[in-house]
Formats: C-alpha cells, structure tokens, sequence
C-alpha cells in the first residue's frame, strides 16, 4: 500500500511524511524533490525557464510512473497536484493506494507561508500579507474539492504533529 499526502503548500506534507516514513520504516519520496532530482531543475527555476505548463505535464508523468513502480512508500504530493491533469483519479482508483489531506484553515496557511514565499512561484509575487492570505483564500475554494476527495481528511491546525501521526496510523490498522 502507498500512502498519498495531500494538502496546500505547508500544511505539513513534508514534514510529516518523513516522520511517518521514518515511523513505518517505509521510504519517503517527495514529488517536488523528485522532479527537481529528474528535471536538474529547483522548482522556482523549472517555473521561471520552462513554465507551469511544462511542470504540470511533469508532474503529472512522474506521480503516474510513482504509483505504477512503487509499493509501499510515502510519498507527499505538491500543493497543486491533485488539482491537474487526472491526477486525483489516479490516486482515487489506484486500490494500492491510501490517500491522507491535511486540511489547515487559511488563516493558519497565511502565517506558515508568509515567511516561506521565496521558493514557491505561485506566492512569492505577494508583498503583503493580507495579499497573501486573499489569493490563499481564493485558491483553497478552488481547491478544495480535489483535496476533499482524498481518504481521510485531518484536520492541522491547533493540534501537534504527532497527534496528526496518530491519527494517520490510527487508519492504517
Ligand atoms: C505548488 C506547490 C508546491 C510546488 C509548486 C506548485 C502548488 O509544492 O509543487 O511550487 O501549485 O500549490 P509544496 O506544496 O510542496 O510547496
């Protein structure tokens, strides 16, 4: 079984995701970092010289040959990929796989991103931060109901991560 996380940019996926890994002694692969590792490219980079089209085609790719090559890893998904291509139906359909979202409120999004901008594209272009927490508004409705789609959705916000691993665990028994 693969375990999928899904969730906006720093809601914890990440993070999260090693720990996991770690704690279930299965290998821990993260989308973005696998596309940097086969593309050459950091994301901003892959962004700014190829554009998000191409990063969205590669995205979509990669997590496709992910889910048919490998068994029993964590792999942390980018914000954006449920959201693309048929990517949630491949995650849907694929009984090998078990999907988790990590749901965090936009407020609290805001304040984990507002000091994180510099190596996203898609925020770094905010100044304020109330600009920040609007668009975060505006693409979390969007958004939404892809992530909604997932498994099991858990709630992040106000809680600590390993009450958040807990839960995780709690489904896989
Ligand atoms: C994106 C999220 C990023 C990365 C890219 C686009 C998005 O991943 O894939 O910058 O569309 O939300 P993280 O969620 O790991 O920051």
């Amino acid at each position: 079984m693969n375990l999928i996380l899904i969730g906006y940019m720093g809601s914890g996926k990440s993070t999260l995701g090693r720990k996991l890994a770690e704690t279930l002694q299965y290998p821990f692969i993260d989308l973005d970092d696998y596309i940097e590792e086969q593309e050459q490219l950091s994301i901003p980079e892959l962004f700014k010289v190829r554009g998000e089209i191409y990063f969205r085609k590669k995205e979509h790719e990669y997590l496709k040959a992910l889910l048919q090559e490998q068994d029993n890893v964590v792999l942390a998904l980018g914000g954006g990929t449920p959201c693309y291509a048929n990517n949630m139906d491949l995650i849907t359909k694929d009984e090998n796989t078990k999907s988790f979202y990590f749901k965090a409120g936009i407020k609290e999004l805001t304040n984990r991103l507002k000091h994180e901008k510099e190596n996203r594209p898609l925020l770094n272009r905010f100044k304020t931060d109330d600009e920040l927490m609007e668009f975060i508004g505006k693409h979390m409705f969007e958004r939404s109901a892809y992530y909604n789609q997932a498994d099991v959705v858990i709630p992040v916000d106000n809680t600590t991560e390993l009450a958040v691993l807990d839960q995780v665990m709690s489904h896989l028994v």
